[in-house]
């Protein structure tokens, strides 16, 4: 008489790592979550042995753009097809892109539109924020408290975009309505006014090629928004987090508004700690255009500043901002076929991929970040920040079976090796010293180190609960 196997799935002699701690364990899974974790586990219908391997929690990506409806002639390389198959063969588990409601669409209208898009296509489990361009009473009143209810705890607000961007007023009343109703609001901190004076400036002189995208987005710019938002929140008494920080003077902003006892939460993403400036170019080629987005990279100098940011604290979240464009296509970086002048390049680069091994292989494996900060920042961290937690993020009983069992081996990145729907990755030809072998989507396996295994449609839509870290705030 055969027995039926105690678990679905069993991993072997797992060097679990979690935000806090390494132990050694079996995992054992039944119905997609971990179940028990102890040593010698009885049997399991499907057993991986992971002796020797660290494994760590499944990467939350909460901030990536998928699909996202796009001006003509533009569209995004990935939809949640692609998209979430090349998540899933780096590392990452949770995507949580953008329903983004475009001026004069009822942002009810935004959600449902996104979530046809995602219906049956994500090979892995997905959440929403929402993109707010145009509060209007029907929104702020009706709109945003409904939808909060709903599960989407979480909104982003654009300090520029002509077609995004809010002004104070604005972002003041969606501010009160992310406080009334507990939802985490996300800023990206840029000033409209300035960018378009350079622009217009830069384009007058001539200077149009991709480089100058950076020339039309110095640091201050970054600076005066960060603090003006913080000013913002703190009028409200409300928790922000500023995404996609590039460098010191935004994070001096936000380290000043922490010492005066204010909430505000930061993210940052591999192209602040991998690429500079020169990345644009350092004459007119368009090739630059790759590594457009916003805010530019900057320089080694604030590459290190980032680094201590990860380390220390500063930051809670590392995303990907995967934006994806394809190169050489008149819907991508070349639009309509053409070399454009810079402020008609589609902003935004690929990374959904590379996330995860890049901080591994450059952070942990190269001294330079405890494996726990690597989880915390990956995977618990953004968790906590818009409400998946514990559920997502973590190593424990209960928990979703979303694990990665890493492969340590040498290796030169090249595009083709990534499963993205883009024609480049802006890091091409870095020598890195991990990648995953294994990605556990609620215990199937998505990628087993060579190819992608996942099911289309496996991927459910993930209500958000009340963002964890909005319990700390004041009032
Ligand atoms: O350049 C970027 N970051 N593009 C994506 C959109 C955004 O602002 O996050
Ligand atoms: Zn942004
Ligand atoms: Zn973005």
């Amino acid at each position: 008489m055969t027995s039926t196997p105690a678990f679905d799935l069993v991993v072997r002699n797992a060097q679990a790592t979690t935000a806090s701690d390494t132990f050694d364990c079996d995992i054992g899974v039944r119905d997609g979550r971990i179940v028990q974790l102890g040593m010698k586990l009885a049997a399991g219908a499907r057993e991986i042995d992971a002796a020797g391997r660290t494994v760590t929690p499944g990467g939350v990506d909460a901030h990536c753009h998928l699909d996202q409806p796009m001006p003509a002639p533009l569209r995004m390389a990935d939809d949640f097809d692609t998209g979430t198959r090349s998540a899933a063969c780096g590392g990452t588990t949770t995507v949580i892109p953008f329903a983004a409601q475009q001026k004069g669409q009822s942002l009810r209208a935004a959600v449902e539109d996104y979530r046809a898009r995602a219906a049956g296509k994500a090979h892995i489990d997905y959440a929403f924020h929402l993109i707010v361009s145009d509060p209007t009473p029907t929104v702020l009143n009706e709109e945003l408290p409904a939808l909060i209810r709903e599960g989407f705890t979480s909104f982003k607000i654009y300090m520029t975009y002509d077609d995004m961007k809010l002004d104070d007023g604005q972002i003041l009343d969606v501010l009160a309505v992310a406080r009334e109703h507990g939802a985490m609001a996300m800023i990206h901190a840029e000033n409209a006014d300035c960018i378009g004076w350079l622009t217009r400036r830069l384009e007058a002189a001539g200077r149009t090629a991709p480089r100058f995208h950076a020339h039309a987005r110095p640091m201050l710019v970054e600076r005066e928004a960060t603090h003006r938002a913080i000013a913002l929140a703190e009028l409200v008494d409300v928790p922000i987090l500023i995404v996609h920080v590039s460098g010191r003077e935004a994070v001096e902003q936000i380290r000043w508004a922490r010492a005066h006892g204010l909430n505000v939460f930061a993210e940052t993403c591999p192209q602040y700690l991998f690429l500079t400036a020169e990345d644009l170019g350092i004459d007119d080629s368009y090739q630059g255009a790759k590594c457009v987005c916003s805010p530019p990279p900057r320089d080694k100098a604030n590459q290190q500043v980032i680094w201590d940011g990860l380390n220390d604290g500063l930051f809670t979240v590392f995303s990907s901002d995967h934006a994806p464009f394809r190169y050489d296509a008149p819907e991508g970086k070349k639009p309509g076929g053409e070399e454009v002048a810079f402020r008609h390049i589609p902003n935004g680069i690929p990374g959904i991929e590379t996330r995860m091994a890049l901080l591994w292989s450059e952070g942990v494996l190269a001294g330079r970040m405890t494996p726990h900060r690597f989880v915390e920042l990956t995977a618990t961290g953004p968790a906590k920040a818009y409400g998946l937690h514990p559920r997502k993020g973590t190593i424990a009983i209960g928990a979703d079976a979303d694990l990665v069992i890493w492969d340590e081996r040498e290796f030169v990145l090249k595009n083709e090796m990534l499963h993205h729907d883009v024609d480049y990755t802006p890091y091409e030809g870095m020598r890195l010293k991990a990648w995953p072998g294994v990605t556990l989507a609620r215990g199937e396996v998505m990628w087993d180190g060579a190819a992608f295994t996942g099911r289309t449609g496996h991927g459910r839509f993930l209500p958000c609960g009340t963002p964890t870290l909005l319990s700390g705030r004041r009032g």
